[in-house]
């Protein structure tokens, strides 16, 4: 049985103070009894390390949205995994889709990503879906197993590493995929990963749905044979959203 996870990635949002008071209003949440899955926050990188000392005791886990891929140097606005670890994080979310379309990621520097944060003992959270163009080329197929296969490339152990589906389309704009349409694409990761790796490999990998998840719709997703969780843009800027889609994982 896969443990559900559920993340919310808070983009460029929230300043310290403010991701101090939202962490600690979820930790207060989802550290009580009840809550089964895993959960995890990923503030900006300004307020992770004082939110990692609020969320410590309840066991929401830390993310990074992003990271570098070399450890340290002239690489002006970055940050690396060896500073992530540092500040207190967990997990990194590494491809997410505004990294891939505004700041020019390629299936090559997510694997470079990928294989350093793994290195570095951080577990991975490793984005792909595709844009509506694609979807309506009928290649989503070709896009998402290019970014699985490419972005894991030389990657030999994913115990650590999540993969989070979520439709470009589906980003920001209220359009959450049907269940059905997120389910055949899980299946098809998991198949793919299967493939690529071996079936318990594939069986015991958490693949999350993202993509405008709201408390409304979590429960019927989230009930899927594939879909393992989610990863939670705007509904996770307000507790009370963010801890229903948490109690909707179980
Ligand atoms: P959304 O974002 O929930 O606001 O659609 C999801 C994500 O980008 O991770």
């Amino acid at each position: 049985m896969r443990r559900k996870i559920v993340v919310g990635n808070w983009k460029m949002n929230n300043t310290i103070a403010e991701s101090i008071e939202l962490a600690t209003e979820i930790a207060e949440k989802a550290g009580s009894d009840g809550v089964t899955c895993e959960v995890g926050i990923a503030p900006a990188f300004p307020a992770l390390y004082e939110v990692g000392k609020v969320i410590e005791w309840s066991g929401v886990k830390l993310a990074a949205q992003n990271c570098h891929y070399e450890n340290d140097g002239a690489f002006t606005g970055e940050v690396s995994t060896r500073m992530l670890a540092a500040a207190g994080c967990n997990y990194v979310i590494i491809g997410h889709s505004e990294r891939r379309q505004l700041f020019g990621e390629t299936n090559a520097t997510v694997n470079l990503k990928v294989k350093k944060a793994l290195a570095e003992g951080l577990r991975v959270i490793l984005c792909v879906g595709e844009t509506l163009d694609e979807r309506e080329r009928g290649v989503t197929g070709e896009i998402v197993t290019a970014q699985v296969v490419e972005g894991l490339a030389d990657v030999s152990d994913i115990s650590n590493l999540v993969i989070a589906y979520e439709p470009v389309w589906a980003i920001g704009t209220g359009k959450t995929a049907t269940k059905e349409q997120a389910q055949e694409v899980h299946a098809m990761i998991r198949a793919r990963v299967a493939k690529l790796y071996d079936q318990k490999t594939a069986d015991h990998l958490r693949i999350q749905y993202g993509g405008s998840v709201k408390p409304s719709n979590a429960v019927e997703l989230f009930a899927m044979p594939d879909i393992d969780g989610g990863l939670i843009g705007g509904a996770s800027l307000k507790a009370d959203d963010f801890m229903a889609i948490v109690e909707a994982a179980g």
